[in-house]
């Protein structure tokens, strides 16, 4: 059962309410008493988009759509809720993980390194989704699009999913086994890259930034955070026994295969370029 099904005669419901509120039809303009110019009620823009967006998802799948799909995507509070919930899943799965390892291995210095490497890899495939994403998008077409769409989502709940593995580091310091220095540093960095890209992704503080400058921290936080990955998964995938193979070849290819289709994609960028240009020229 599909609740809150819209049929033709719904929809009329849905014009008439631009009615209500301000007792005159949405989108007319609204003098403020005493004010000296003219005011839009805040609800009418979003009254627009919703019809708008609802005109287009009956065109699309005739009958049969819920309401709330149908505003989905046009109203801006709608964003909020998905990423959240990317992040609140990838945080409780983090976590669920952790606790199995910990359950399973002992809480102590054991128990803690291997929570960190399987909340490591957990992590990881959430970076990988986000930094690969719009490559795959790019090289094999719109079957990747979805996934494209959803690469902010798999950012930042990948930056959920490290503040588990954060919070696993304080609790080796707090049992007297802190990591060396060269760590702190090094992963320290990645760290600080992956909540700075966090927080510019929000709307309003990457609207402050030059597109260039945006593209830039980009490139490089991002390679930065697969680098160290990278180190870690490429340390001797191939020796220790099968169970170290098991455990690391798998994140090492897919540590190479990331940057590897993110150069092709970007190959495929200049040498489309590069065509339309010497078209343009011949
Ligand atoms: C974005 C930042 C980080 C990334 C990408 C990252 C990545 C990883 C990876 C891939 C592993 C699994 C290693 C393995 O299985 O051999 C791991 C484990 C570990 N990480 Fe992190 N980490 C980050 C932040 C940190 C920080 C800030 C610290 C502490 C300073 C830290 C300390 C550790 C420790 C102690 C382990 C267990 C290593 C072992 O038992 O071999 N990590 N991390």
């Amino acid at each position: 059962m599909i609740p809150h099904s819209l049929g033709s005669d719904r929809r009329i419901g849905a014009a008439g309410a631009e009615r209500s509120q301000y007792g005159r039809r949405a989108g007319s303009a609204f003098r403020m008493p005493g004010l000296g110019f003219d005011m839009r009620p805040p609800r009418t823009w979003v009254l627009k988009l919703a019809r708008r967006r609802l005109a287009i998802a009956t065109v699309d799948r005739s009958d049969n759509i819920s309401l709330g799909k149908a505003l989905g995507g046009c109203l801006p509070m709608k964003a909020l809720p998905i990423a959240a919930m990317w992040i609140g899943l990838a945080f409780c799965a983090a976590l669920g993980l952790a606790a199995s390892v910990l359950i399973t291995l002992g809480v102590g210095e054991r128990g803690i390194h291997a929570a960190l490497a399987a909340v490591a890899r957990l992590a990881f495939l959430l970076f990988w989704l986000a930094y690969s994403a719009s490559a795959l998008a790019s090289l094999f077409g719109p079957r990747f699009q979805p996934l494209k769409r959803r690469a902010r989502d798999f950012g930042l709940a990948f930056s959920s999913a490290l503040l588990v593995h954060l919070g696993l580091v304080a609790w080796l310091c707090l049992i007297g086994a802190a990591p060396g220095v060269g760590t702190f540093v090094f992963f320290g960095i990645a760290v600080a890259w992956v909540y700075l890209l966090a927080l510019f992704s929000i709307d309003g503080l990457r609207q402050a930034l030059r597109p260039k400058s945006w593209w830039l921290l980009r490139v490089v936080g991002m390679n930065y955070v697969a680098y160290a990955f990278a180190v870690d998964f490429l340390k001797n995938p191939l020796h220790g026994g099968v169970r170290h193979v098991v455990e690391y070849l798998p994140f090492a290819v897919l540590a190479v295969a990331g940057p590897v289709l993110r150069l092709a994609a970007l190959a495929q960028r200049f040498a489309r370029r590069w065509r339309e240009a010497s078209y343009r020229a011949g």
